[in-house]
Parts: C-alpha cells; sequence; structure tokens
C-alpha cells in the first residue's frame, strides 16, 4: 500500500498523537511517533497494540493487517530519528512557544521538502510559522477526538501555506479514511467556530430564566433532532475544556458579542462542576448516568375551553389542523370569545409584546413554537406570558399533549428555545459563508462530521424556512436590541432564496 506519505512521523503521544499515529499506520504508511517523556511513548505503543488486537477479536481487521500496523510503528526517542519522515504532523501541549521552538529544531532535522503540519485547537496556524524557514510547507491539521471515530479533519492554510500542501494533506486525510475540509486560519476554524451557537444560546436562556438545563436539553433534542442536548454535551466534553474554548474564541474575535461566554459555565468551572467525569455537571451523575428529574404530568382537565388562534400565527394552517386533529372546540371569529384561549404562535417576538399588539387578553394568551412543522417533531413548546392564567397555561398544556406527545412549558422570552438556537447557529454557520473562512459545502460536513448535527446549519436554515429564521433575528433584534442576533449579511442576502442551493459557490 502506498500513501502520499511514506513515513510520518507524530509529536506528542498523547491522546490526539496516538489517534494519527493509528490511522496513518492503518493507512499504510511507516509512523514514527516521538514524545519527550519515554512513559508516554511506552504507554501509547501499548494502548495501540491494544486497539489493534480488539479490532481483530471484533473482526474489523484480519490477523495480517494487525501485524503489518503494528510493525509499521516505530518509536523515536529523540527527534533526529524523524529525520526520513515525508510528513510530520505535531500534537504536543497546546502552547505557542513550545510548538514554535519543536518546529524550529524539526526544521534542522527533516529534509527541507517535507511536510509540516500542526494539530492546534485553537492557536494560529500562521502564528505558529512566524518563526520559520519555510512556512510554505506548513498547515494545520485538525483532527477531533477520538481520532479513529471522527472522521473529519480540518486542513488549513496559514497566509504562506502552499496550496499543494493542502491539496497533499486532503489526499492523504482521504487515504485514512477521513474527510479533508479547507479552512482559512481564523479562532476556531470551522467547528469549533460553527458550535458556538448551540451551547452559547442555550446558556443564554438559562441565563434568562425562561427554562432549565434539563427542559432545554429535552427541546433541543425533541424538536431538533440533536443526539445530545447542549448541557449533556458540556458536561461530556467538560467545562475545563469548553469554557476555555469559548473565552479564547470571543477574545480572538475582538470581544464579538455573538460569542460572549457566560457567566454560568465560568461559576460553575470556579466550583469543580465540570461534568461527567466530575461526578457533577449541569447534571449529577452516580455510576456514570445522569440524574434527571422526571418531567411534571400533564395536567388532567375534564373540560377545555374554546382556543382560538392569531391570524399571524406562524404555520397557521397546519396549527388548525393539529388543533383539530387534538379534538379542539375552535373559534373562527375576529377576536376570542371571552372564555377563549388565545393561541398565538410569534417567530422572534415574546407573547408579551404580541399580546399588546394583537390587543388580546394577556391573561389568557399561549404562545407556541411553529417553526418546525409539528409533525417533524417529537415534542410541543408553549410560553406563558407574566400575566396567563395558571387555568388558561394548564389548558393549553393539556390541550397539546392530548395525543401524548410531550409538551415543555416555558417562561416568555424573545424567541422560543428551539428559534433562538437554531437562528443562532445558521446566523453563525452565514457568518463563516459570508467571511469565506470556507465553503459552504465544506461548513456542512464540518459540522455534520466534527459536531454530530442532525442536518448542517444551513440545510437546517433552508428546511425550516430561511425566512423564518430570519424572521427570528430580526424580531430578536427588536425584543433584545443587542447586536448578537443582527442577521449576517450572507443570511440577508441568502434568506429569500435558499441557503443550501448556494453549496456550488467557492
Ligand atoms: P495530551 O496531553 O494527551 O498529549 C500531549 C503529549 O505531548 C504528551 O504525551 C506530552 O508528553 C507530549 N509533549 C509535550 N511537549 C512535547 C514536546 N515538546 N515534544 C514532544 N512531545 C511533547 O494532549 P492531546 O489531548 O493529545 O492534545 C495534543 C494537541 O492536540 C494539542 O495541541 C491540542 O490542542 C490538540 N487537540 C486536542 C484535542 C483533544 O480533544 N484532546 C482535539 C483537537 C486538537
Amino acid at each position: 500500500m502506498q500513501t502520499s506519505y511514506r513515513t510520518v512521523g507524530v509529536a506528542g503521544a498523547g491522546a490526539m498523537g496516538r489517534g494519527i499515529a493509528q490511522i496513518a499506520a492503518q493507512a499504510g504508511s511507516i509512523v514514527r511517533l516521538y514524545d519527550t517523556q519515554p512513559e508516554a511513548l511506552a504507554r501509547a505503543r501499548d494502548d495501540l497494540f491494544a486497539q489493534w488486537d480488539r479490532l481483530l477479536e471484533k473482526g474489523r481487521m484480519d490477523a495480517a493487517a494487525v501485524q503489518a500496523c503494528k510493525s509499521r510503528l516505530l518509536l523515536a526517542e529523540n527527534l533526529h530519528e524523524l529525520a526520513d519522515c515525508d510528513l510530520v504532523v505535531e500534537a504536543i501541549v497546546e502552547r505557542l512557544d513550545v510548538k514554535r521552538s519543536l518546529f524550529a529544531e524539526l526544521e534542522r532535522v527533516v529534509r527541507p521538502d517535507a511536510v509540516l503540519a500542526t494539530n492546534t485547537s485553537s492557536l494560529s496556524v500562521t502564528a505558529i510559522a512566524a518563526g520559520m524557514q519555510r512556512p510554505q510547507r506548513f498547515g494545520g491539521y485538525h483532527f477531533f477526538n477520538p481520532v479513529p471515530l471522527m472522521k473529519v479533519v480540518e486542513v488549513i492554510a496559514g497566509l504562506k501555506t502552499d496550496p499543494a500542501v493542502c491539496a497533499g494533506l486532503s489526499a492523504f486525510a482521504r487515504e485514512m479514511g477521513h474527510t479533508p475540509v479547507l479552512a482559512q486560519d481564523t479562532p476556531g476554524f470551522i467547528v469549533n467556530h460553527a458550535g458556538r451557537g448551540y451551547g452559547t444560546e442555550a446558556l443564554r436562556i438559562v441565563g434568562e430564566g425562561i427554562a432549565d438545563f434539563a427542559t432545554i436539553d429535552r427541546i433541543l433534542k425533541d424538536q431538533v433532532g440533536f443526539k445530545l442536548g447542549p448541557f449533556e454535551l458540556m458536561d461530556l466534553t467538560a467545562l475545563d475544556v469548553s469554557h476555555p474554548v469559548m473565552e479564547s474564541i470571543y477574545h480572538q474575535y475582538y470581544e464579538e458579542p455573538r460569542y460572549r461566554p457566560s457567566v454560568i459555565t465560568a461559576q460553575r468551572l470556579a466550583g469543580g462542576l465540570v461534568g461527567r467525569k466530575a461526578g457533577e455537571g449541569f447534571y449529577r451523575y452516580v455510576d456514570g448516568k445522569a440524574q434527571v428529574e422526571p418531567e411534571p404530568a400533564a395536567p388532567q382537565l375534564a373540560e377545555l375551553p374554546p382556543v382560538w388562534v392569531s391570524p399571524r400565527a406562524a404555520r397557521r394552517a397546519e396549527l388548525y389542523q393539529l388543533l383539530k386533529d387534538l379534538g379542539a372546540k375552535i373559534e373562527t371569529g375576529q377576536s376570542p370569545s371571552p372564555n377563549a384561549l388565545a393561541l398565538v404562535a410569534p417567530l422572534g417576538f415574546d407573547v408579551t409584546t404580541v399580546a399588546v399588539v394583537e390587543r388580546l387578553d394577556p391573561a389568557r394568551t399561549v404562545g407556541i413554537d411553529m417553526l418546525i412543522d409539528d409533525a417533524a417533531t417529537r415534542r410541543r413548546v408553549i410560553a406563558t406570558n407574566p400575566a396567563t392564567r395558571e387555568d388558561m397555561r394548564d389548558a393549553a398544556h393539556a390541550l397539546l399533549s392530548r395525543d401524548g406527545k410531550p409538551v415543555s412549558v416555558i417562561r416568555d422570552s424573545g424567541g422560543f428555545v428551539t428559534q433562538r438556537v437554531v437562528a443562532a447557529i445558521v446566523n453563525i454557520a452565514a457568518d463563516i459563508c459570508q467571511q469565506r473562512i470556507c465553503s459552504p459545502r465544506d461548513l456542512e460536513t464540518a459540522v455534520t462530521l466534527g459536531l454530530g448535527y442532525p442536518l448542517g446549519p444551513l440545510a437546517m436554515g433552508d428546511r425550516w424556512g430561511p425566512t423564518n429564521v430570519l424572521e427570528v433575528l430580526f424580531n430578536m433584534q427588536t425584543v433584545y436590541g443587542d447586536p448578537r442576533y443582527r442577521p449576517s449579511p450572507w443570511l440577508r442576502r441568502r434568506g429569500a432564496i435558499g441557503l443550501s442551493l448556494l453549496h456550488e459557490e467557492a
């Protein structure tokens, strides 16, 4: 088997270096694994041999392939043993000074035509290359943990990187069974940048007292199809990893308000509630299992009031059909009768504002999130305003859970949970396209493979309606008066014609 790079050096035998060594050896390259700590090297070899033995047991590799991989893995106790490498990938400690001095030494050791790459996740590729004699042969090669399972790698061009180096790294990624995506050297590259919308907006919602962690997790999993809720995800990643990433991207973008971190995670990190590995994060863990309070049961009511639907409701026809299917007594007058429940379905606006603008009795007004087609969700979400009467809230809750679909009740805000989080994700993705950090197609690939979202952010925008997402953002900007909800010009221009249509555009 001939790979683009016959001999590959990997500097740093930690979690990432091991993973990179594993897939490079499996692709057929000779791997020279280097670490300053001899114990780390020995552990890495034992760990990799055990991995390959497991793959053999599971029948994923045959005995000859396992033997070949083991023989291709060579341990290097000093840097000079990397002299014959065609490519060296660095995965050492995340410090600019240490990385720079490693590459300065490496340049003295390897051939002039050898390619050098860094697996940094938060430093600038250009900054690492600044002291190099041949920065053109150097690029970013950002893998995700665990490397063999996370099948995407960001190939990052620094300001001086030769495009041929990126092409070579991309070809080699494919040989290792990974999908390369090309990114400009910008803070967070693609995946860590695109990931800002999810947790950051969810934290704002908690910070505003709209809903608790568990409710937000349930809503985003059941309505949008995320595998993990944002708080489950932060517990898994652990706040000692994710909070510094949030801070770093925010500061690197000169305090761009969209990326502003949350005092909630700062405080929980300070208190040691970092997540699953500490036994407690947003959830408490017993035997590795999150302890989640059961959801309150839907109220059982003998009789329900008639329902009147605002003529301005989003997806009004679908909402009518839903209410009909649930057996509601639907009113068709111009305004609700004195006992009716008034249902509104705003996009981006809060229920209170809608009640005032539409001259409805706020005590009988409840909002429902209709951004996503009801048939496509496994949960409904309703919001009260501060004046909503309990009997009206309970009537809406009881009616909307008649068919057994769970209903979450949240407090009023500009934009429901799903609207806010989806709009934040789509808007940040649009801004990544606006900045030409990557192509729209690579953005979608990076996010689905790197973050595991059910859809790429542009496809998500198209699925739930680009104009709906724009409406959410425009109205939230009005409610909050905050530039963080300002729609990206890219989204504004393409809102009317669809986002994924433009995948072809570089
Ligand atoms: P780690 O702490 O598990 O391993 C780092 C290894 O590098 C250690 O074995 C250490 O002895 C060795 N090392 C330190 N200085 C060295 C030097 N000057 N020369 C040779 N070896 C040296 O770290 P991990 O998690 O593997 O991360 C490594 C790099 O990968 C960092 O730059 C990190 O930002 C990046 N990264 C990490 C991800 C993760 O999820 N852990 C994801 C993507 C990138």
